[in-house]
């Protein structure tokens, strides 16, 4: 069994370090240009006008910097942030409580948006749209609703699936962004970047062999740079070069394609339980006893993009590289279709 880098829990060093290495200004976040070229101009534009910025909503697998950029976006429109996360809300109240105690120009993140309860979703719009708080006050037979006037505000909401929001909703966003895997070349920017801030240098080779591993996202680039760093701190090395990069590598199991134990699970579910597929989500998670969002959000679009493996309209199959890697001969399957 693979060590599971990726799913680690956080401590609460790992924690406040993460807050250090997170860029706070646009200038200093690398990649997503296009995103990043688009905000850097509606906040301009936002701040020439003397208005809020237009509700912004980012969508994209985990990892890839939602958070950091709605962060970003405050500090550039030079106001204060207020988090909260989708599935947290559960009561119009809770909801109703966050809004009304915003400032004008404040930003509101509200992480994992697609998982806030439809009926909550609903007083959002009047917010975002005029606002406004709508609320009902008084007891069933004596009931009336009252409008209350909100601050102007910027909601930015992030998801890993915009396809599960309402339209409603995701019409209200002015400003829509879809975040992509980052290069190679990228996460090794990225990397450097991390090990200015943290003060442990790291050579080139070494920083572009991590970011080999780091399946385009910048948090594993970033988790393993500090696993990484820990080796090399017990080896007593003032920096980290190639030769103890690739020897953590191997002691925390990520193999060459950056593949970690569950897409490992997945690609040996498909080839061996299913023969390769065509195979149903919920039959693979199943056999690996593993929630379907957790593999359709964080495993199946990095496996998708190596192609690793095809959705065709009967499930999922492996492609001929997916054998390779797992070292496993194609040749038994040739009579399938893919
Ligand atoms: N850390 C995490 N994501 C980053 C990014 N896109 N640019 C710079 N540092 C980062």
């Amino acid at each position: 069994m693979k060590e599971d880098i990726y799913k680690e829990e956080e401590n609460s060093s790992d924690i406040s370090m993460d807050q250090k290495i997170r860029p706070e200004r646009l200038i200093d976040y690398i990649g997503q240009k296009d995103v990043k070229e688009n905000i850097e101009v509606f906040v301009k534009a936002a701040k020439m006008r003397d208005e809020v910025l237009d509700h912004v909503l980012l969508y994209g697998p985990p990892g890839l910097g939602k958070t950091t950029l709605a962060y970003i976006i405050a500090n550039e429109m030079g106001t204060n942030i207020r988090t909260a996360s989708g599935p947290a809300i559960e009561k119009s109240g809770d909801l109703a409580a966050i809004l009304s105690t915003l400032e004008p120009g404040d930003v509101l993140f509200i992480d994992e948006i697609h998982r806030m309860p439809r009926f909550i979703e609903e007083i959002l719009y009047p917010a975002m749209e005029d606002f406004t708080l709508d609320i009902v006050v008084g007891s069933d037979g004596n009931s009336h609703s009252i409008k209350i006037d909100l601050p102007p505000f910027t909601l930015v909401g992030a998801t890993t699936r915009a396809g599960d929001l309402s339209s409603p909703l995701r019409d209200r966003f002015g400003i829509v962004s879809k975040l992509n895997y980052y290069t190679d070349h990228e996460l090794s920017e990225i990397i450097k970047r991390t090990s200015r801030v943290l003060e442990m240098p790291i050579n080139d080779d070494a920083a572009e062999a991590l970011a080999k591993r780091s399946r385009g996202t910048p948090r594993i680039a970033n988790r393993l740079f500090k696993r990484v760093r820990d080796f090399a701190l017990v080896d007593q090395k003032d920096a980290i070069d190639l030769e103890e990069t690739n020897k953590a590598l191997e002691r925390l199991k990520v193999d060459s394609y950056g593949l970690d134990s569950v897409d490992h699970e997945i690609l040996n579910s498909i080839i061996k339980k299913f023969n390769g597929g065509p195979v149903g989500i919920e039959a693979i998670a199943s056999s690996i006893g593993e929630e379907i969002t957790t593999i359709e959000d964080a495993n199946e679009p990095y496996l998708l993009q190596k192609g690793l493996i095809k959705r065709t309209p009967r499930g999922r199959v492996a492609t001929p590289l997916a054998y390779q890697v797992l070292g496993i001969n194609y040749q038994e399957n040739l009579f399938k279709d893919i």
